[in-house]
């Protein structure tokens, strides 16, 4: 974007680039080999999600955009807020487009943490929207954000679409929800897309699409720790693999070394045996019950779920749950 215009606002409080090499030191030096799936996305990892998006097998996408346009004036009475809406992991996007033709904001907040992605997405929103205020924040939604002071005096309400809720394990799912409900205002609520338990099959194409794009992407990971932080990842020597764990519901995925190696980040040393994984990402999948038990913990009361007919798909709306003789959370 040359010149933005008057009403896009950025803060950049993305993670210093000395936490992503902590974490992944610390990562590669557990039993079992794991990074968060934050670190998917440099600006590669976006353009590789977003082409994810669009490959067949991919269900989750088109269907979340679907139930957004069928049930997007519905949705946005129940999220019933003309104030500030967040974004988190807003991605390209694409889906708040669609929810603002029904819901229609004074600002738009999206929150990722993919720098230059985000910039530009945000940048394209208030230029094709210049009634909106947009103040796009870069930073990890995983901790704990302090807000600009100007949109502490707004309503809030909040979007977190595309399942992200499920990279989560229940404990931290919890926690997160209750962060994002503490960003609200006592009457404000959250929109909330979460991909269903459904056949295995439709779950492991959809993670294992033909043409590769999910394999690069995952791989991507290696790309990027090569590139900043000076370390000498074989790529060809790294598979993808991913699976659904069902008895832990959730999809895994991982990087598997073919042979044993050693690899060498900014003076760090780690050996992998042949066969032994770097786990990349889990997505839990939920019935709409276990979301809403999940919600519960959360303190966030469910005040309106839709899916799609084929059952792929579901959003939910929340609320914090009123507590006996209490005004909201
Ligand atoms: C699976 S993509 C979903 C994108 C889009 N919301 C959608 O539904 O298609 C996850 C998005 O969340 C962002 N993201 C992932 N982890 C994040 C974190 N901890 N904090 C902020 N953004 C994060 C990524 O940059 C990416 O844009």
């Amino acid at each position: 974007m040359n010149n933005p215009p008057a009403n896009f606002h950025f803060h950049d409080l993305q993670p210093a680039a000395a936490d992503f090499r902590a974490d992944v030191i610390a990562g590669l030096s557990r039993a079992r080999k794991s990074l968060s799936p934050k670190f998917f996305y440099d600006n590669r990892g976006s353009q590789l999600f977003d082409a994810i998006t669009r490959v067949p097998e991919y269900y989750p996408t088109r269907t979340e955009i679907g139930l957004l346009q069928r049930h997007g004036p519905e949705m946005a009475e129940r999220l019933g807020n003309d104030g500030l809406l967040f974004e988190l992991g807003s991605g390209s996007d694409i889906k708040i487009r669609v929810l603002l033709n029904a819901l229609r904001p004074r600002i738009y907040t999206p929150i990722d943490i993919s720098h230059a992605h985000l910039r530009q997405a945000a940048g394209a929103i208030a230029e094709d929207h210049p009634q909106l205020e947009v103040h796009a924040i870069c930073a990890d939604y995983s901790r704990p954000l302090d807000l600009p002071a100007a949109l502490k005096r707004e309503q809030r309400a909040a979007f977190f679409p595309g399942s992200s809720i499920g990279n989560f394990d229940p404990v931290q799912a919890r926690d997160l929800l209750r962060r994002i409900a503490a960003l609200l205002d006592p009457g404000g609520s959250l929109l909330v897309g979460v991909d269903l338990k459904k056949d295995p099959a439709l779950l492991h194409a959809a993670y294992n699409d033909r043409a590769g794009v999910t394999a690069e992407f995952n791989l991507n990971l290696l790309t990027r720790i090569n590139r900043e932080l000076d370390a000498d990842f074989d790529l060809a020597a790294f598979r993808h693999q991913a699976f659904y764990n069902e008895t832990l519901g959730r999809v895994e995925m991982h990087l598997v070394a073919a042979t044993a190696q050693r690899v060498h980040i900014n003076g760090h040393s780690f050996s992998f045996q042949a066969g032994e994984s770097l786990h990349t990402e889990n997505s839990y999948k939920f019935s709409v019950e276990e979301f809403q038990t999940l919600a519960a913990a959360a303190g966030l009361a469910s005040v309106g779920v839709w899916q799609d007919d084929d059952a792929l798909f579901s959003i939910h709306c929340l609320r914090p749950a009123q507590r006996p003789g209490g005004h909201g959370k």
